[in-house]
């Protein structure tokens, strides 16, 4: 195995020290910040939160052959143990040292929705071009950007990161660690509006990732972004190449022929460097207009197109984000998106259920949080959506009252105040041949109806 981080580079990176040098190599081959899922040779940082402490599980992690162990209490004087200043700042510190040894291309992906959906378009993509590094699962934040910087071999060909925010000021530090060569905007919506305040403002500081841009860098946005103006005046501002993605001749990344099927989409696209026919095998337009961007994002990066478009062939949609599954034996179908909910994504899940639906068309609905003043109106407004694509609809919690109380009655399945109580009702009221999708926000805890839907099938697969 390669390895990642030797003696010297750690120190240099953290400004820390071993207690003595010579006698044991240090060769770590992996970065852990958490010893259930550490690995022999992970370096393991022992990170201090609001409610756990890394370093209460260093005795663990050297006595599980962590190559090192990076903190900054007092825990034993183990030759392995790097002392520094602070945890999180070290991994930071080795964050921009393994990006300033990097030499493949740099890709950041930020966005209200859609990040996880094409950083993973990304690496399937890119991954058929050449060794791809990228974040694993929502790595977006304060700890996750610098841990998938830190496990960034040098000799990778890509590296995808994704960028994540909830309230301002949160984009820059992490681009300004990532630098970019490609940055990727999928989607300006209302996510976390009740802490943002405004549209505007998250357009602004998704904008941020831009300002991370060497110039001759490329930033690739949908042409529909809310907030155009940003992307273009920061691309502007770094001198960096403004992308746009659509269906207009205008647009430098041009897609046109979308056929939508309920297992994925194939659409025609023209690109800069690049024209042929792709295929995303995820349902719904929301996913081909992700894979459309991802693309876009590989031709930026240099990447050789055809292997591209071959790789991207092999994403799937995760669990919790559209995934299908027959449950109830075989009778049901269920779309699993049950893993986050705003309301870009909630339309988004509405229409794909309206897509994939061969019988009843059946929508469980929880809370969508974090919209603060905004809840109300934002809940209210999804009903032109439901009443498109759903015969019946499951509510729960005190947000998605507001919209279960102006459905038709025709319309109305059961609201109680949370998802436990729902189940139940829900799995009730099924029959052979319904296609029920289940969404909400992560505090919502919808994952309990799909757990209940699932309940009796010992071996659940893709449909
Ligand atoms: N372009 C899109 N427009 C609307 N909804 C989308 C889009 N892309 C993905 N979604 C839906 O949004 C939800 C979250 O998707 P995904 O995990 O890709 O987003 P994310 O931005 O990484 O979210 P998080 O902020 O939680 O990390 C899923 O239900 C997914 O199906
Ligand atoms: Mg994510």
């Amino acid at each position: 195995m390669t390895v990642l981080w030797s003696r010297a580079d750690l120190e240099a990176a953290t400004s820390g020290r071993f207690p003595s040098s010579g006698d044991v190599v240090i060769a770590g081959t992996g970065v852990s910040i958490d010893t259930r899922t550490l690995q022999p040779g992970d370096v393991f940082i022992a990170l201090k939160g609001e409610n756990s402490n890394g370093h209460a599980h260093v005795a663990t992690a050297l006595a599980a052959d962590a190559a090192a162990v990076v903190a900054h209490e007092p825990c034993g004087d183990d030759p392995r143990i790097l002392m520094v200043g602070d945890t999180l700042a070290a991994m930071q510190g080795m964050a921009r040292f393994a990006r300033a040894r990097f030499t493949g291309r740099m890709l950041a992906v930020t966005g209200s929705v859609g990040k996880t959906s094409v950083k993973d378009m990304l690496k399937a993509a890119l991954n058929a071009c050449g060794p791809t590094h990228g974040a694993v699962a929502s790595y977006n934040n304060h700890w996750g950007v610098p841990l998938t910087l830190a496990r960034l071999p040098a000799t990778a060909a890509y590296c995808v990161c994704e960028i994540g925010m909830n309230h301002a000021g949160e984009i820059a530090p992490l681009a300004a660690m990532v630098r970019p060569d490609v940055a990727v905007v999928t989607t300006v919506a209302a996510s976390h509006l009740g802490l943002m305040g405004s549209i505007d403002a998250i357009a602004h500081e998704k904008a941020e990732l831009l300002l991370a841009l060497p110039a001759g860098g490329t930033a690739v946005i949908p042409a529909g972004i809310t907030g155009h103006d940003h992307f273009e005046r920061n691309a502007g501002q770094k001198g960096a190449t403004l992308w746009r993605v659509g269906t207009t001749p205008d647009c430098a990344a041009r897609a046109h022929d979308v056929a939508q099927d309920a297992h994925g989409s194939t659409f025609s696209l023209t690109l800069p460097d690049w024209q042929g026919v792709a295929r995303v095998n995820a349902p719904g337009r929301h996913m081909a207009d992700n894979a459309m961007l991802a693309l876009a994002a590989a031709d930026a990066a240099g990447a050789d197109m055809n292997l591209a478009v071959a790789g991207l062939a092999t994403f799937r949609p995760g669990a919790g984000r559209g995934a299908i599954a027959k449950v109830m034996h075989d009778n049901v179908a269920l779309l699993d998106e049950s893993y986050n909910a705003s309301p870009a994504s909630v339309r988004a899940a509405l229409d794909l259920l309206g897509l994939v639906a061969t019988g009843r068309r059946i929508a469980v609905l929880g809370d969508m949080l974090e919209l603060g003043a905004f809840a109300r109106h934002e809940h209210a407004s999804l009903l032109p959506a439901v009443r498109a694509n759903a015969d019946a609809v499951f509510c729960c919690g005190p947000n998605m009252k507001i919209l279960f109380d102006s459905l038709p009655p025709a319309l109305r399945g059961a609201w109680t105040p949370d998802s436990t109580t729902l189940a139940p009702l829900v799995r009730a009221a099924l029959r052979a041949g319904d296609t029920v999708m289940v969404k909400g926000s992560l505090g919502s805890r919808m994952r309990h109806v799909v757990a209940a839907l699932r309940e009796d099938d010992a071996r659940v697969g893709p449909a």
